[in-house]
């Protein structure tokens, strides 16, 4: 009687122990599937941001518009784009009197040549008309005074300068 309830008393601990192991190896299995899930996760993430960043660095620097890919605009609306109005801008010889040489030639301001002034012009006429452009355009100091390049607007080009010059000698001809 007594062996046998040693035997039972056995068996009952052996019964928890196994229990107890079962768990234990449900919990590592368990807690196994959800980290790899979760790692696999990771990886995944990981390798697709690092394949988006891997391509874009090696993408070249243009791109290529091709025909008929839906990055190139239709004609019609190349055309309807304003044109840019820094387009080298062709002034007549008045405009660039009227802008450039009128404050000091319409008064005579600092030594210089009235338009009005028939006499004045006269010896400067005689000279050849290449002098005459050459010393508006590069500037030039005379007896009279200091006539600055292009009348200090050397933005204008050295045509707009003989349109001016131009217009000049037609209002001292008159
Ligand atoms: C800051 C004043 C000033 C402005 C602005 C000016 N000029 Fe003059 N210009 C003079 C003076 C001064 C002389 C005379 C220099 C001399 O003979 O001693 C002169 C002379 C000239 C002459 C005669 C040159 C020669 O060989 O005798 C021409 C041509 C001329 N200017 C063209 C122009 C034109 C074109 C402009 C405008 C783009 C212009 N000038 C703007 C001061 C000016």
């Amino acid at each position: 009687m007594e062996l046998k309830n040693l035997s039972n008393n056995k068996q009952k601990s052996d019964y928890t122990v196994h229990k107890i192991v079962l768990v234990i190896c449900l919990t590592i299995t368990l807690s196994t599937v959800v980290m790899l899930k979760i790692t696999a996760a990771l990886v995944k993430e990981r390798s697709v941001s690092k394949f988006i960043t891997i391509e874009s660095r090696l993408e070249p620097f243009g791109k290529v518009n091709m025909p008929g890919t839906g990055t190139v605009k239709s004609v019609a609306a190349i055309n309807s784009i304003e044109k840019s109005e820094t387009i080298a801008k062709v002034y007549t010889g008045s405009d660039v009197y009227n802008m450039a040489c009128t404050a000091c030639h319409t008064a005579g301001i600092a030594g210089s040549p009235k338009l009005t002034d028939t006499l004045n012009w006269e010896p400067r006429i005689t000279q050849d008309i290449d002098t005459l452009r050459a010393h508006a355009i590069n500037g030039y100091t005379g007896l009279a005074g200091y006539m600055p390049p292009k009348g200090g607007r050397l933005d204008l080009s050295d045509t707009d300068i003989n349109n001016a010059i131009d217009y000049m000698l037609a209002q001292i001809q008159q």
